[in-house]
This record gives structure tokens, C-alpha cells and sequence, in this order.
């Protein structure tokens, strides 16, 4: 028997798997905490903008108020779009998917930045800056309107507000979207920062690991699944109906969106704040909507399935707070990814001090032997 054939089987989806080292940040899911950089997150949440986390992920501690200053003015005078990516916006359709138009963007971004060779600090600086710009921009030219220049004035998330409207952006706004933008910042050796390192690994260029990261994140198992929380939530429609359709949904074996994790065994930390946000912000109709729901389905998925630990997860309230920002239900994911490129970045950059390529095995459980036949006689 061949060697291939041999190898034991790693666990589905790598579960348990230890890919890397790192001190970024880190999930402990039995116990529900998130760490970044020795920190955990509800000592941070509320508390640091995200231009603070960037910092952080990137340099391993706060800065300081002066290093904060040149940091922001570093993050704001980089926020412009270069010309291939604004051409490329351009040329999009409408009707595509934000998260298409991002992965499109960014790849267009770095060839206009000359973004090659070893990842940088620097690029990364510029990538980050650059996503609200991106997303802005499209989500204004599909409304038939111009782009709205970013304003240096403004922090990251009040600038991204202001790009998308036009308007200065209420501040209860602003720190919404900020407390989401640090909440989401990283989270361990999640499926598109693998994607991110492996990439980095075969010591390609910053914009590739940036994009593959993004095609990673798109899928509703990961980034995908806070637009589809509010569209379960809108055919749940009222409180009455949350028992019938919660009931028919586990009945026809679909999965619920916004619950459940590979690692949380407990609830998400990220969803407790939240939860908070979210009841500050939305209509008081809409919170008793999504808490209503949140409740029968963690007590019907504990009842019928009592082994999986299934608790609600990052996207179900994400749904809320991004919806009271005043965000489209579509720019949800590429919101998400404006916030995790910190991460991704910082991981590519640690990838790389004392890097080796991420090359696994696979288990090879195909036939052996055959013969070649001529197609004449298949
Ligand atoms: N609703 C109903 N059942 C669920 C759910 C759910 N949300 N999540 C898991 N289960 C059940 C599965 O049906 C399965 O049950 P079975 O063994 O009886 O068939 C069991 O729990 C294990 O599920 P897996 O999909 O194998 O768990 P895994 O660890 O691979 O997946 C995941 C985790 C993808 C998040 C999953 O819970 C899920 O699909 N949730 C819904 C989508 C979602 O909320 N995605 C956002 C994730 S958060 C993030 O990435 C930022």
C-alpha cells in the first residue's frame, strides 16, 4: 500500500487542528472569551476605536496618544482609491455582489498601488484604509450617484458613514459601527486567515493574500450569514410566527443562521456586546423580534440536538447593529471584511518571520492501478 493510502484521516473541516502559532489573538471556546494581543475584547469593546485595534494587531500594544495621531494620519491619507480601482468600480455592474466587487477591487487596488513582492506594513496600512472607500463607491455609483471623497477629518467608521451618504453621520452611529469594526478585527485561525497565511506562505504578494482571504469570507458558513439572519427575521415576520417557522426550519434540517461555531462552545463574547448594542439601536419592535427568535431557537436547538453546544453566534446581532447603521443588508459581508483585513494583514505579516509553506497531506481514497484505455474503445 502506498503512502498516500496509509495516513490516518484528519478530522472533518480540520476541527481541533493547530495550524500556526501565533499571538494576535486567540478564541478560547469553551469558555467564551476572545483575546487580541492579551487583551479580551470586552476590555476593549466600547473603549478604543479601530483604528486602536489595527494598531494593536499590528504592533502587538496601544499606542500612545502620539502614536495614535501619526497613526490616523497615516490610515486617512491613504483612504483614496487608486485610478485602476476606480475604473474597475466603473466598470462593474450594479447588480453585483458586493463582496464580488470588493474581491475585484482590492486585486485592482493592489496592481494600482504596485503592491508586489514581500508584504509590508505599509501595504497593509494602505489596503486597510482603502476598503470603506471601495465599498462606498459602489454602493453609491449603483444608486446613480458620485463617489463621496473620503474626509480626513473623520475616524475610520464615521468616514466610511460619511462616504456612503454624504452626510456627517450621527454619533451613536459612528460607535456602533466602530464597536463592530473592533469586534470583528480577528479571530484566531479562522477560515480566511488560514486562507491569508497559506497564501503568504508560498511568499506571494500582500493584495493576493488580502483577496483569496476575501473569496473565503464570502461564504455564508463564515462571513455570509448576517444578510441572511435579517432575512430569516423579516419571514419571521412577528413574534407569533417565531415558534411555527423556527420548528418548520429544524424540521426540514436547515441550519439557523447566526448560531452555532467550530470553537464557541458557549456563546460568542462578541454576541453578548452586541446584543447590547443592538437593543440600544434598533426599533424596540425589531430587538423584541430578533431576542424573541434568539430565545425559542437556542432552546429548540438544545433540545433537539443537547450534544452540539450550539449558541447564538457573532452574525445574529451583527444583523441588528449594521441594519440600525443604516447599512444595505448586501454590504453587510464586505462591512465584515473592512473590519477582519486588519487581521488578515497582521497574520500575513507574522507568516512571514521565519516562515515555511503551508503544504499539508491528503488522504488519498482513490482507486490505484487502472489501465489506460484508448477513447475509441471507453
Ligand atoms: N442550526 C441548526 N443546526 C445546526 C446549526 C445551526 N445554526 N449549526 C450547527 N448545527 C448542527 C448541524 O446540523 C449538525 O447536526 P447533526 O450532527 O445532527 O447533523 C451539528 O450541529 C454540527 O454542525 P456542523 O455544521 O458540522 O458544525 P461546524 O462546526 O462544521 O459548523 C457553523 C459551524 C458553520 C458556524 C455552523 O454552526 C453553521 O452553519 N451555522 C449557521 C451559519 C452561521 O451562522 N454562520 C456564521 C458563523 S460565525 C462566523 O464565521 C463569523
Amino acid at each position: 500500500m502506498s503512502s498516500a493510502t496509509s495516513s490516518s484521516a484528519s478530522p472533518r473541516g480540520l476541527e481541533g487542528v493547530v495550524a500556526a502559532s501565533t499571538r494576535i489573538s486567540h478564541v478560547f471556546g469553551e469558555e467564551g472569551r476572545l483575546v487580541y494581543q492579551g487583551y479580551e475584547i470586552s476590555e476593549l469593546a466600547g473603549k478604543v476605536t479601530y483604528e486602536e485595534v489595527c494598531y494593536l494587531l499590528w504592533h502587538g500594544k496601544l499606542p500612545n496618544a502620539s502614536e495614535l495621531g501619526q497613526f490616523n494620519q497615516q490610515m486617512r491619507a491613504q483612504r483614496t482609491l487608486p485610478a485602476a480601482a476606480r475604473a474597475t468600480v466603473r466598470a462593474l455592474p450594479n447588480d453585483a455582489d458586493p463582496m464580488d466587487v470588493l474581491r475585484t477591487v482590492i486585486s485592482a487596488a493592489g496592481v494600482g498601488l504596485g503592491i508586489a513582492g514581500t508584504p509590508t506594513y505599509e501595504q497593509a496600512v494602505a489596503l486597510t484604509a482603502r476598503f470603506p472607500t471601495a465599498i462606498a463607491m459602489f454602493a453609491r455609483q449603483r444608486e446613480g450617484k458620485e463617489p463621496v471623497e473620503p474626509r480626513a477629518d473623520l475616524g475610520h467608521a464615521a468616514n466610511y458613514l460619511y462616504m456612503l451618504t454624504g452626510t456627517a453621520p450621527e454619533d451613536r452611529h459612528t460607535q456602533g459601527l466602530d464597536t463592530y469594526l473592533v469586534l470583528l478585527a480577528d479571530h484566531g485561525m479562522n477560515a480566511s486567515t488560514f486562507t491569508a497565511r497559506v497564501i503568504a506562505s508560498t511568499e506571494s504578494d500582500l493584495a493576493s493574500c488580502v483577496v483569496g482571504a476575501i473569496g473565503a469570507l464570502k461564504g455564508p458558513l463564515h462571513g455570509g450569514a448576517p444578510s441572511l439572519v435579517l432575512d430569516m427575521l423579516d419571514q419571521i415576520g412577528d413574534a407569533a410566527n417565531i415558534k411555527p417557522w423556527v420548528d418548520n426550519a429544524l424540521d426540514h434540517k436547515q441550519k439557523l443562521m447566526g448560531f452555532g461555531h467550530r470553537v464557541y462552545k458557549t456563546t460568542d463574547p462578541r454576541a453578548e456586546i452586541l446584543r447590547e448594542m443592538a437593543r440600544q439601536a434598533s426599533t424596540p419592535e425589531f430587538f423584541a423580534l430578533a431576542q424573541g427568535t434568539e430565545e425559542y431557537a437556542l432552546k429548540e436547538l438544545h433540545r433537539r440536538k443537547p450534544d452540539q453546544r450550539l449558541y447564538t453566534n457573532v452574525e445574529f446581532y451583527s444583523a441588528s447593529v449594521l441594519h440600525s447603521v443604516g447599512l444595505a443588508r448586501d454590504l453587510f459581508p464586505s462591512t465584515f471584511a473592512a473590519s477582519r483585513v486588519a487581521g488578515w494583514t497582521a497574520h500575513v505579516l507574522e507568516q512571514l518571520q521565519g516562515n515555511r509553506l503551508i503544504r499539508p497531506q491528503s488522504e488519498y481514497i482513490g482507486p490505484q492501478g487502472l489501465k489506460f484505455v484508448p477513447v475509441a474503445q471507453r
